[in-house]
């Protein structure tokens, strides 16, 4: 009995004992030097020669990309940084990747969430970005704060609001996962991983994300076969006519990204001479009075998939952003001078059926070929 009493004494004991030290191992970080530290690779298996990766651009848009020196395409890369993109283990308490707020489906936007809402449950201010052809932008974010997909990605792994894990945490994790130190290897030829080979394959992976084979580029490429209807015609020609619809000059550089990656004060806000924007956008970020409530204007690529929709994801649908541009253009000191000159301070004052005609127009846009590319999916499965 007493036999029986003490086994049952000592089995709580240590099941306490394991308790608190798994609870203690949770609170504290194992230091970067032990990360991986026990984990035996025999190197000579493998080898760093990775194959570079040629980009195939469909013919409407521009045919090179411009790529950084330090970080050219290759075969590894671009797998490592699409595992990367769907890997939780990036995220501080591995529930949340990349791809959680960046869903393909969606064209890479939030599955129609206004705005995301990080590992702890708080939501951010403001909507997903779609990741569409972004190997040609250097000002990322709504607000450009960020110059480039490398910079760009050191951001998300460790913002309290997103995935809010230190580069530490995340770097050692990482080490201690063999495959993971294989994969870094053949890439980019390191033994130690660091945040640096991390955000370079997550822009390699982002600069394969290309869109350009929607409807509206197959037929504007002779010898598809494929026409617009009268209706998508109709769209065409409002959005790209000063007098229609006049979406071009910000959605329409030549280049056929559908942006011309400026930034501008649509008329979204009511702000009387002196008054403060609810989001100050670029201005935020330079400090300039004159760069309040602009924002960067956003691809129309796959519009029709990223609803809802502006920075702070206002508007649901389409109807509500044509009604906008139509009819309810509101002053600010900075509203963008097309918006007084072309759109009269008010709108472009659109009939019901030109509204609509720019929507079929829009549509055109989506590309499925981009949301269903079996390279831009989920590796694991
Ligand atoms: C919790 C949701 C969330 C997670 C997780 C997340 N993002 Fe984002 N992402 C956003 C939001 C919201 C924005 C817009 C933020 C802003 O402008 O302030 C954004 C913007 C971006 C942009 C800018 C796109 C453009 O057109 O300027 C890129 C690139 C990007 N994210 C890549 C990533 C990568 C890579 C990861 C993983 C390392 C990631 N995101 C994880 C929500 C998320
Ligand atoms: C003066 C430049 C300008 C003009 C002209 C303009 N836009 Fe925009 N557009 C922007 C900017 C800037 C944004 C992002 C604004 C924000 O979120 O604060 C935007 C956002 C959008 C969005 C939402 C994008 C997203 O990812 O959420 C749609 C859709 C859109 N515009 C369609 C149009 C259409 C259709 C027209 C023509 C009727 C038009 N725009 C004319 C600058 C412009």
């Amino acid at each position: 009995m007493l036999y029986r009493y003490r086994t049952f004494v000592l089995t709580a004991f240590a099941v306490l004992v394991i308790f608190f030290v798994g609870a203690c191992k949770k609170e504290q970080p194992s230091p970067v030097g032990e990360c991986g530290k026990d984990l035996v690779i025999n190197w000579d298996l493998y080898s760093y020669a990775p194959t570079p990766h040629n980009l195939v651009i469909p013919p409407t848009l521009p045919q090179t990309m411009p790529m950084p020196a330090n970080n050219p395409l290759t075969k590894e890369g671009i797998a490592l940084g699409r595992k990367l993109f769907y890997d939780p283990i990036l995220s501080a308490d591995s529930t949340q990747s990349c791809a959680s707020c960046h869903n393909i489906d969606y064209a890479f936007t939030d599955n129609g969430k206004k705005f995301s809402v990080g590992i702890d449950g708080v939501p951010g201010n403001r909507n997903s970005m779609a990741l569409i052809n972004l190997g040609w932008t250097n000002r990322l974010f709504w607000d450009g704060r960020s110059e480039g997909l490398e910079t760009q990605a050191l951001e998300p792994i460790t913002n309290p609001v997103e995935m809010h894990n230190t580069w530490e945490e995340a770097v050692c994790d990482l080490m201690k996962v063999e495959q993971y130190r294989i994969d870094f290897y053949k890439a980019f030829g390191v033994k130690e991983i660091t945040p640096t080979e991390v955000t370079k394959a997550l822009a390699q992976f982002e600069r394969t994300l290309i869109s350009g084979a929607s409807k509206f580029d197959l037929a504007s490429t002779p010898g598809t076969g494929v026409f617009f209807t009268e209706q998508e015609d109709l769209g065409f020609q409002l959005f790209y006519s000063e007098t229609g619809g006049d979406c071009f000059h910000c959605h329409g550089d030549g280049a056929r990204f559908f942006t011309d990656n400026l930034f501008h004060n649509n008329g979204l806000d009511n702000v009387p001479p002196g008054g403060q924007f609810a989001d100050k956008g670029l201005g935020a970020v330079t400090g300039r009075p004159e760069d309040n409530g602009l924002f960067r204007t956003t691809t129309l690529r796959n519009i029709a998939l990223t609803a809802p929709y502006m920075h702070d994801g206002r508007f649901a649908t389409l109807d509500e952003v044509l009604d906008h541009y139509s009819d309810h253009i509101k002053p600010s000191p900075t509203l963008d001078i097309l918006m007084i000159t072309d759109f009269g301070g008010i709108g472009k004052q659109l009939t019901p059926d030109e509204k609509q005609a720019l929507i079929a127009f829009l549509h055109t846009l989506t590309d499925t070929a981009f949301v269903n590319n079996p390279a831009f999916k989920n590796p694991f499965d």
